[in-house]
């Protein structure tokens, strides 16, 4: 659990022009927001697909990619030119220690990502670099995983939100402790945030949840997975239930039952045989189309026929993998409803397999039910999952202005010994 150093809920008056860039599932996206205070605000945004080369490059290559994707968004949105810098919020979606707002250091990669020399360095000045090598008038002010952002973008248009949720390539989950109430920071908090009852965003990085294997039962597939990923050991938890993986589940259970003979006899399934072949959009299209789909599916993609019975079986394998995939998924929201003692509120939720995943809110919240036995509704359940704001461009900004203004006010962002 990480603190994100965001010590104030925002307002909705917030104001103001910033940039964001939203590093951390499968494309970078550069926007530019404009608080409107009242709750409102406007965006544009540009999406770079991220090249396979640059996901498991080297490090300058991988900052200058997005150096490069930033200054072509500035150039194009400030055609007369910038007067002095525009503040950025760096929605970077990986486990990053933050000792301040402006800062972190990656833990590790994760949802595939494997960039040389990036793994315990401060990726801020390594980004900023790339920035100014440019001659880009920008500064990156905050650093911001894509949960709390999602938290705080959820936070300004919705105030009763509690928890900001990413249900997508990865999952994780913030909310908003205190600052003293947090053991690791005992000892390292400048007396302005040291005071009782300042707010303080932790960033849960529960995708990491249960690495030492104790809780949650795996089945072969996900162990297979576990071993072939770059980190091995890592992200247990999110590797059994995040879009990055649900494709390749479905593809290694159809795998073996074609070694035993079960599905798609005599048929050439080479273009099966490539891990990652499916993304999860394979699965929570067929769930979504049924039966009669996944024959168009599968003749288009892998030139394989499939027959009445096996498209139904496929059919319901991919709803139990979607089933199984949100049941567990609400593991780590209830643990932060235990952790927190929060009675109600709205979870803010985001990320492709929330948006797109046939079924995914009502079974999770199915799920949240059946751990805490509310009954009654689901509609008059005291926690409500609902579409989040877009929490890496909207959070970032709202979280570079609450930053730029506790400097104004000479507030800390950081630890006694962290450079602010
Ligand atoms: C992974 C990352 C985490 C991120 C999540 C959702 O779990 O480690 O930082 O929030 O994916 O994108």
């Amino acid at each position: 659990m990480i603190p994100g150093w965001v010590m104030d809920y925002p307002t909705g008056s917030e104001t103001g022009e910033y940039l964001a860039i939203d590093f951390g599932g499968t494309n970078l996206r550069t926007v530019r927001v404009t608080l409107l205070g009242d709750s409102k605000f406007t965006f544009k945004f540009d999406k770079f697909e991220i090249p396979a080369d640059i996901r498991v490059g080297k490090s300058d290559d991988l900052w200058e990619f997005m150096a490069a994707s930033l200054d072509t968004f500035v150039k194009q949105e400030f055609k007369d030119g910038v007067e002095g810098k525009l503040p950025l919020g760096f929605t970077f979606s990986y486990p990053a220690s933050q000792d301040a707002i402006n800062e972190g250091v990656l833990q590790r990669w994760t949802k595939g990502l494997d960039v040389d020399d990036v793994e315990g360095h401060d990726v801020v000045p390594l980004l900023q670099k790339a920035i100014d090598d440019k001659k880009t008038p920008v500064t990156v002010v905050a650093l911001i995983n894509d949960t709390t952002g999602t938290l705080v973008a959820s936070k300004y248009t919705h105030p009763d939100t509690v928890m900001g949720l990413i249900f997508g390539t990865g999952v994780n989950g913030a909310y908003y402790d205190y600052a003293s109430a947090i053991p690791k920071l005992e000892g390292k908090l400048p007396e302005d945030i040291a005071i009782e009852g300042t707010p303080m965003a932790i960033n849960c990085e529960y995708g990491a949840f249960d690495n030492e294997h104790v809780s949650l039962p795996r089945t072969k597939y996900d162990i297979q997975i576990d071993n072939e990923s770059p980190r091995p050991g890592q992200q247990a938890y999110e590797k059994m239930i995040a879009g990055y993986y649900l494709g390749e589940v479905l593809r290694l259970i159809l795998l073996e039952w074609y070694g035993e003979g079960l599905v798609f006899e005599g048929q050439d399934i080479s273009g099966l045989q490539t891990a990652f072949a499916m993304d999860t959009s394979y699965p929570s299209r067929i769930e979504e189309n049924g039966e009669n789909f996944v024959s168009t599916l599968f003749k288009e993609s892998f030139n394989i026929d499939v027959n009445e019975i096996e498209a139904n079986l496929i059919h319901d394998l991919c709803a139990l993998i979607g089933t199984r995939a949100s049941r567990l998924s609400i593991c780590g929201v209830a643990a932060i409803i235990k952790k927190s003692g929060l009675t109600s509120g709205k979870l803010a939720a985001d990320g492709s397999v929330f948006n797109k995943y046939p079924k995914f809110k009502e079974r999770a919240t199915t799920g949240l039910n059946d751990i805490f036995n509310w009954g009654g509704e689901p509609d008059t359940y005291p926690f409500q999952f609902f579409h989040a704001e877009d929490g890496s461009g909207v959070g970032a900004a709202v979280i570079a202005c609450l930053t730029e203004k506790r400097i104004a006010a000479g507030k800390s962002v950081g630890t006694i010994q962290s450079k602010l």
